[in-house]
């Protein structure tokens, strides 16, 4: 029997688009016109190594205090690779969610978030999660905030509280907890991702800038992931 971790759900901050721009004297968007190229093969690479659950970090709750530039040139880029790819990913076997707080979105941009959701809904091949207006700590309020509405209308009582049900109310509900989380960009910190779901996830850092991440910088994330030893909290003999 092999020993090799599973590896079932990769999570990624995808870091560095702007860098990436800086480095070439082009303005930050075109870093993240590049980035976009860089998901695609990533993506697709998931799906060949039949990774079951792939959850990107595109645009957190704070990358709203961006120059407002910016974020117009980012919402329009998610609007026309929406347009672009959700029926390639869809015959793929893709199942496209979108995890974050919808409300400041465009009503367009929310109308393409809701199209694809439901045209790709019953695919099983890739689960994939798009982060955008996503923070870890909106996450667990949001969460918090519905479970204080049950108890406060009866639906729910409070010592019915508990870890599974807190993870069920979750945007993540039904997604199990990555296996392995990538950062690129040379950064080593988790800027407000998947703040409870990464509590016991391997973690990986890479320098590489988004732009230039491919499927080989993949492998080599996938290859580290693989000696590693997850023993959550156990000592190494009672692991089988
Ligand atoms: C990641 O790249 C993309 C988003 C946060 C939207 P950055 O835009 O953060 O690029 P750097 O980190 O400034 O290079
Ligand atoms: C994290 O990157 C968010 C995304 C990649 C979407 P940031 O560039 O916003 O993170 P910080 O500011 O370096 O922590
Ligand atoms: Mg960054």
């Amino acid at each position: 029997m092999s020993n090799k971790p599973a590896l079932e759900h990769v999570a990624i901050i995808m870091d560095g688009n702007g860098r990436w721009a800086k480095k070439r004297n082009l303005p930050r968007t075109a870093g993240h016109r590049q980035g976009i190229k860089a998901t695609q093969a990533i993506i697709e690479a998931c799906v060949q190594h039949e990774i079951k659950y792939l959850t990107l970090f595109a645009f957190s709750s704070e990358n709203w205090n961006r120059p407002k530039s910016e974020i117009s040139v980012l919402m329009d880029l998610f609007v026309e690779s929406l347009q672009s790819e959700v029926d390639t990913l869809n015959e793929k076997g893709v199942c496209l969610r979108f995890l974050g707080h919808r409300p400041a979105f465009s009503n367009g941009l929310c109308k393409h978030v809701q199209q694809a959701e439901e045209l790709t809904r019953t695919n099983s091949e890739l689960v994939l999660s798009i982060a955008m207006g996503y923070g870890g700590r909106w996450d667990i309020l949001q969460a918090v905030e519905h479970i204080v509405a049950d108890v406060l209308d009866k639906r729910l009582a409070a010592e019915d509280i508990d870890e599974v049900l807190l993870e069920n109310r979750l945007v993540t509900a039904g997604i199990p907890a990555p296996d392995l989380f990538i950062r690129t960009g040379g950064e080593k910190r988790i800027s407000n991702f998947l703040l409870w779901q990464l509590a016991y996830t391997e973690l990986y850092f890479s320098d590489v800038l988004w732009p230039d991440f491919n499927p080989q910088e993949l492998e080599k994330a996938f290859e580290n992931y693989r000696v590693r030893q997850r023993r959550f909290g156990l000592i190494q003999e009672q692991l089988v």
